[in-house]
């Protein structure tokens, strides 16, 4: 869109998932639709939007100390429009402390109602007023609004939204409200579009996507899906985020071995090792069910990447858990992993656990469990050397202006020389020296 002096300017502060990262590319669309443009300088943005997480306790810390910040910005400039929206404004104590003691805010709203943010605006405009707007849950799903995506070769797809699963730790079934999924003829119109402005790469997006289709009135799951968008010409690569072990299906298995597409990575948050402590944090299944799926998983793909996410610390976690823990990592060697200390979220039922875990022996703890992981990732990428890798070229490198940076389809970061015009494009790269996050080649 061509710069018009008369056009305001946006910027989105984004925290949190992939999902927040999504509807971050939809409030864009929206506001571009509204003759917006986007900055990345905060001083000439005339309406700035935080995206919000309250995941874990940093997260939610991070919003507040730089809403603070923008105290000083609204006194300099009065005209400037302050919205938060996200996960955090779903909790009512967070609307309550923001309406208070972040009176410069101007627009509330949630994870419900984002199509409904021209409204929201003009609101604020006519009034005057802090406005603020939550849908506590929602059975509908709003099909018209489109995504302003950062990359034009590769697109987050949402296929459900919300989660049934409460896990005792986690607020997000109150901050998404309840699982629903998207009709499979609307998401593969959107990947038939998107394949049509030359998008390569989809990454299915839900809380549980395992459970994919359940809400539908049709009998149509996540595989099926899968293989409907495994026929989409244009599309060369699968990915999704993010699996439950509880409703991972055979057939999800053998579809690795059958569908070309699909990409050779799982991300399969096991949390712990512990079964004692798995059923304590409601997962429903134990560590014995989980290294079943792996093997099962290597049997059908021998190459395939594990990648999970762990929490360090959980309430009552002893040592001896704590080792069940890392035997298990052993045992599955992935290829990497998010490990989060264990943070407190009021609302959910582990906050109200006793025996909440000393934050000295959770430090510990991490930096054990990090080293283990750390070794296993580089152990697992030196045995790469020498292999041509298919990688899809994502961007010029941040720290090197003739280097490129891309993905192989286990998802592991590659650097190599070549030229920017490779962008977007796939290419085959000799891995010719690894390190623990990352692999280092040239091009074939
Ligand atoms: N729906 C996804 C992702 C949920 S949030 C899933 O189930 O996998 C991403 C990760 O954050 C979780 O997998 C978990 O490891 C971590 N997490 C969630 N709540 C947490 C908490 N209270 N403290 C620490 N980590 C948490
Ligand atoms: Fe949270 Fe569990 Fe739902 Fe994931 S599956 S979003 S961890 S409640
Ligand atoms: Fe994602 Fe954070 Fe919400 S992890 S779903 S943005 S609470």
């Amino acid at each position: 869109m061509k710069e018009n002096k008369k056009q305001k300017k946006y910027l989105i502060r984004t925290y949190g998932c992939q999902m927040n990262e999504h509807d971050s590319e939809k409030i864009s669309w929206i506001l571009e639709n509204m003759n917006y443009i986007e900055t990345e300088n905060i001083e000439e943005a005339d309406f700035i939007i935080y995206n919000t997480c309250l995941v874990r306790e940093n997260a939610e810390v991070k919003v507040y100390g730089n809403l603070g910040a923008l105290k000083q910005l609204k006194r300099k400039k009065p005209n400037l429009m302050i919205a938060v929206c996200g996960c955090m404004m779903q909790r009512e104590e967070v609307r309550n402390v923001i309406t208070t003691k972040h009176k410069h805010v101007d627009i509330i709203f949630g994870t419900h109602n984002i199509h409904k943010l021209p409204q929201l605006i003009n609101n604020h405009l006519q009034t005057g007023e802090t406005i603020v707007d939550i849908i506590e849950d929602s059975r509908e799903i709003v099909e018209n609004i489109d995504s302003n995506r950062k990359y034009s070769y590769k697109a987050f797809v949402n296929i459900m939204y919300g989660c049934n699963n409460f896990c005792t730790y986690c607020i997000v079934p109150y901050t998404r409200g309840r699982e629903i999924s998207r009709k499979p003829e609307n998401i593969i119109r959107e990947i038939k579009e998107l394949a049509e402005s030359g998008c390569k790469e989809v990454t299915l997006l839900g809380q549980n996507v395992n459970s994919y289709g359940k809400t539908l009135e049709e009998d149509y799951d996540f595989v099926d899906l899968l293989k409907d968008i495994n026929i989409v010409e244009g599309i060369e690569r699968i990915r999704f985020m993010t699996s439950h072990p509880k409703d991972l299906s055979d057939k999800l298995i053998e579809a690795y071995g059958s569908l070309d597409k699909l990409c050779e990575h799982l991300h399969l948050p096991v949390q712990s090792g512990s079964n004692r402590v798995l059923k304590e944090m409601n997962r429903n299944y134990t560590k014995e069910d989980y290294l079943k799926i792996i093997n099962k998983l290597k049997k059908v793909a021998p190459n395939i990447a594990i990648t999970t996410d762990i929490i360090v610390g959980f309430p009552g976690e002893t040592e001896e858990d704590f080792n069940d823990t890392l035997d298990l990592v052993k045992e599955v060697k992935f290829d990497s992993a998010f490990t989060f200390l264990y943070s407190i979220r009021e609302g959910t039922k582990a906050a109200n656990m006793g025996n909440q875990i000393d934050d000295k022996v959770k430090h510990n703890r991490f930096q054990r469990l990090s080293d283990t992981l750390n070794s296993i990732s580089l152990e697992i990428n030196q045995k790469l050397i020498g292999d041509t890798l298919e990688v899809l070229v994502e961007e010029v490198s941040k720290n090197n202006p003739d280097v490129l940076t891309g993905r192989t389809r286990t998802s592991k970061i590659v650097h190599f020389k070549g030229d920017e015009s490779l962008i977007g494009t796939i290419v085959n790269v000799k891995i010719e020296n690894v390190k623990t996050f990352t692999l280092e080649g040239s091009l074939v």
